[in-house]
């Protein structure tokens, strides 16, 4: 492995403070959809995988089990930590910023690149660290994820007088937008797709809020309540069925590239 990303007592912005026990909680669904990626990978004994944005290391050690050497990176702390308890070889690095050089045989990623919010540079820092006609396979959020919830969250920091960015942190190209930066940065592409993935919340819309954007919604101080209020209740007609069931408007983009040789 490449030197490891030092870590002071300041992260950089780049880092993220993520709780994965509320995490697991509030969106259990990550890892289990996450498998059918696995599939794609299709992994093999023997061969050497990096987990891109690894969270709570449900899938690294899926990898793990078929005989491929997988170490996970992660941005968070607390991710890294849970994913160490179950044994998984995990360390934190920032995805913007990889450390590696032509070691991999794949690089995984599952529902963690639109947490990057420096798109090139994560594709060079992939194409580094595999190995040539390496494989780079993953899924994530599309244009157009999340869209009635980060609307209603754009609605209500305006109306509040609050940051309105803090909104919408993430990256969710359109598969035309990421195929040209695959292909860019030295990758043939083989598969990608865009579909949508209506996903029930467990914990509800608020579970997922307090979970995904805590920021936000913190940045309202005393108002905290009013802001989260008037979201759910500007996302109840779009996303709460008849039964009470929350479902994300979730949006995926699911890929296959190898490295050009
Ligand atoms: C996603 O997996 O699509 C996602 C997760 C957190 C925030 C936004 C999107």
């Amino acid at each position: 492995m490449g030197s490891v990303t030092p870590i002071g007592n300041q992260p950089p912005p780049s880092f993220q403070t993520w709780n994965s026990k509320t995490y697991d909680k509030n969106t259990p669904f990550v890892s289990k959809f996450g498998e059918d990626v696995l599939e794609l990978l299709a992994p093999k004994e023997g061969e050497r995988i990096l987990d891109l944005g690894c969270g709570n290391g449900v899938l690294t050690q899926k990898i793990s089990e078929v005989g491929a050497s997988v170490i996970g990176v992660d941005a968070s702390q607390s991710f890294v930590e849970t994913a160490r308890i179950k044994g998984v070889d995990a360390v934190r690095m920032d995805g913007n910023a990889l450390q590696f050089n032509q070691e991999f045989d794949a690089v995984f990623s599952n529902a963690a690149l639109h947490w990057m919010l420096e798109p090139e540079q994560v594709l060079d820092g992939v194409a580094k660290s595999l190995k040539p006609g390496g494989r780079f396979v993953g899924e994530f959020g599309a244009f157009g994820n999340v869209a009635a919830i980060s609307s209603a969250m754009n609605a209500v920091g305006s109306m509040m007088g609050g940051d309105a960015s803090l909104a919408f942190p993430w990256f969710f190209p359109t598969t035309d937008q990421y195929a040209k930066m695959l292909d860019k940065a030295g990758f043939k592409v083989n598969l990608i797709r865009s579909f949508y993935r209506p996903t029930p919340l467990p914990t509800e819309i608020r579970g997922w809020l307090e979970t995904m954007r805590a920021p936000f919604f913190e940045q309202f101080g005393s108002e905290i309540e009013t802001a989260y209020s008037r979201v759910i209740e500007a996302l109840r007609p779009s996303l709460c069925d008849e039964n009470g069931n929350w479902i994300a408007d979730y949006v995926r983009l699911r890929f296959s590239a190898e490295l050009q040789a």
